[in-house]
């Protein structure tokens, strides 16, 4: 096992009705103002908004609000968020929704007390040293952003997706998760939350650290569970605890518990980030094209991860096989997405002809030369993995 540091100080406050506690919890942490943040309006549709507003007047919390955040959020709307924090002088982000929210309030969070660009941070010019505290209310478990330190934003102009990782900075001080807010989610949302937490686990779960037995089981565990719930809301969208259990799978999937003394893979999201930037489709499904892509192109280059994943997530049988085992292992990680309505293929995402040189140079230009460490990606590599999706 490799040395780490874990430091998660999100307060999460879970359950139902918990919206009504974030006017509390907002004047507990330090807030006079807080700016709400939010997307396209589901959070009005479903009174959401109004609920939160109401909390924040009841504890004497002011606020100020900036909705229009799309998913695969873009660097022009955190400009826009930037100014108006700095006119309306909240002193706190508050994001209603999902990943996309919460990505541009944190992106709003460091680049309104910081003089230069905020888009230095995301090419690694500057280094976020502060930022505004962020709270959420989470209303789709899928990207983890409400544990991590992480935020991820497509430069309009170059259709660069960069993520930017700050956990000692950038982790939400409190998150409220009431899982009956993901009802409303259309199936296919739900769909492709899911399938990102699972990549968030697998990301830390394929690593060549040895004695990481803990991670591990914490991974196979947390997995099964997720495919068992996912097989459970599909039924019965309104089940309670599955939505439950889904929702705070999507937490540990990505706050860092799962990966503590693993050397950490993550080029399967780095492939798929190329892929929602450029074609601007849903990361989940992105991810179940490519994920699956990339274990088939690692059953033949280093399968033991992936051999061990089928047999204790998947049910497979143990052979001396390795290869066999992983493939098969694969094969049904692809039949569960698409029972659950998800691609498996560039075709099923929509992209007939995708441009793999684009992608592949793309890549390596934001990302190195080498991509990923369980087998580290050449150009050559990744041209095959994207080649594997089509
Ligand atoms: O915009 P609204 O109208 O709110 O609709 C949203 C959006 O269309 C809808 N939605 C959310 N909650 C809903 C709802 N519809 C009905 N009822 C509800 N309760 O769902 C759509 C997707 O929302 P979005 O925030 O984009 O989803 P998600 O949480 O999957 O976030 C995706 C973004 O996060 C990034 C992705 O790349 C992508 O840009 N990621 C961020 C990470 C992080 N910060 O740690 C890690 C991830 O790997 C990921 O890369
Ligand atoms: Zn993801």
């Amino acid at each position: 096992m490799n040395n780490f540091v874990f430091y998660s100080p999100t307060e999460f406050v879970f359950g139902k009705a918990t919206e009504m506690q974030v006017g509390a919890l907002a004047r507990k942490h330090g807030a006079q103002k807080v700016m709400i943040v939010y997307g396209g309006g589901s959070v009005v549709r479903s009174g959401l908004l109004d609920r939160v507003k109401q909390s924040l007047q009841e504890a004497g919390v002011g606020f100020c609000e900036m909705g229009g955040v799309q998913p695969n959020p873009v660097d022009t709307k955190v400009y826009e968020g930037i100014d108006f924090c700095r006119t309306q002088q909240a002193d706190m982000m508050l994001a209603v929704g999902g990943g996309s929210v919460i990505d541009t309030a944190k992106a709003i969070a460091a680049g309104v007390v910081y003089d230069g660009d905020f888009w230095d941070f995301y090419i690694g010019k500057a280094k976020v040293t502060k930022a505004l505290k962020v709270g959420v209310v989470l209303t789709i478990p899928a990207a983890g952003s409400e544990g991590s330190g992480n935020t991820v934003i497509t430069k309009v102009d170059t259709l660069q997706k960069l993520s930017l990782r700050v956990p000692e900075v950038l982790r939400p001080v409190f998150a409220v998760m009431n899982p009956e807010l993901t009802y409303t989610l259309p199936p296919f949302q739900t769909a492709c939350g899911i399938a990102d937490m699972m990549v968030h686990i697998m990301e830390r779960y394929f690593t060549n650290t040895e004695d990481v037995e803990i991670a591990d089981r914490v991974c196979e565990g947390t997995l099964t569970a997720i495919i068992k719930e996912a097989y459970r809301v599909k039924q019965d969208p309104n089940n309670y605890g599955a939505r439950a259990n889904i929702m705070w799978c999507g937490t540990i999937a990505h706050n860092g518990t799962c990966g503590v003394g693993c050397e950490e893979d993550w080029a399967s999201h780095f492939l798929e980030h190329e892929v929602s930037a450029i074609y601007n489709v849903t990361h989940g499904a992105g991810l179940t094209v490519i994920t699956p892509a990339w274990m088939t192109f690692m059953a033949s280059h280093n399968p033991r991860k992936i051999a061990q994943f089928a047999n204790r997530v998947f049910g497979v049988p143990e052979t001396e096989d390795l290869e066999e085992m992983a493939l098969t292992g694969i094969s049904r990680l692809k039949h569960f997405f698409r029972y659950m309505g998800l691609p498996v293929t560039f075709k099923e995402l929509g992209i007939e002809n995708p441009d793999i040189d684009r992608l592949v140079d793309s890549l390596h230009r934001n990302k190195g030369e080498l991509v990923g460490n369980y087998v580290k990606l050449t150009r050559e590599y990744s041209k095959e993995i994207y080649q594997l999706a089509l």
